[in-house]
């Protein structure tokens, strides 16, 4: 997928909104994420933490979950942190790849310098398909 200039433009300011709204007061550390859907419209979600740790979500998978919800599926996503250069954790990895295992993963901060475009599978090569081995393997 070849994504225009301005669609990347589009999303990575929904992801910055959306992380503005980030509640992280443990970490300190905010993230936006912004999905793009097939129909133009974009869901974004950020992280939510929790002082119980374990239970924090993250914001891709939050702006996943908006768009699921939504019955759309993701066709690029778009995730702002501080400096530009965190890459998705891999319980979120496998979540996106479970909708679209090569999406196109843009990586931006709060400046428009540096702005990374990546695919899914050069970041989740190996991924986990249920059933493993195809439907014949499968007890
Ligand atoms: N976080 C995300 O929202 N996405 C990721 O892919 C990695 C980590 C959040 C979880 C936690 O609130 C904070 O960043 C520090 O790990």
């Amino acid at each position: 997928m070849n994504l225009a200039p301005v669609t990347i433009g589009r999303l990575v300011h929904a992801a910055r909104r959306a992380r503005a709204n980030a509640y992280a007061p443990y970490s300190r550390f905010a993230v936006g994420a912004a999905a793009l859907a097939a129909d133009g419209r974009i869901f974004s979600g950020c992280n939510v933490e929790n002082g119980s740790f374990g239970l924090t979500i993250c914001a891709e998978r939050n702006a996943l979950a908006a768009m699921i919800a939504a019955g759309q599926r993701p066709v690029a996503m778009a995730i702002v942190t501080r400096d530009g250069k965190a890459t998705p954790c891999g319980a979120c990895r496998q979540v996106l790849a479970e909708f679209a295992p090569d999406l196109p993963i843009i990586l931006a901060s709060e400046t428009d310098d540096g702005i990374t475009v990546h695919r899914l599978t050069e970041l989740l090569p190996a991924l986990f398909r249920f059933p493993p081995g195809g439907e014949t393997s499968q007890k």
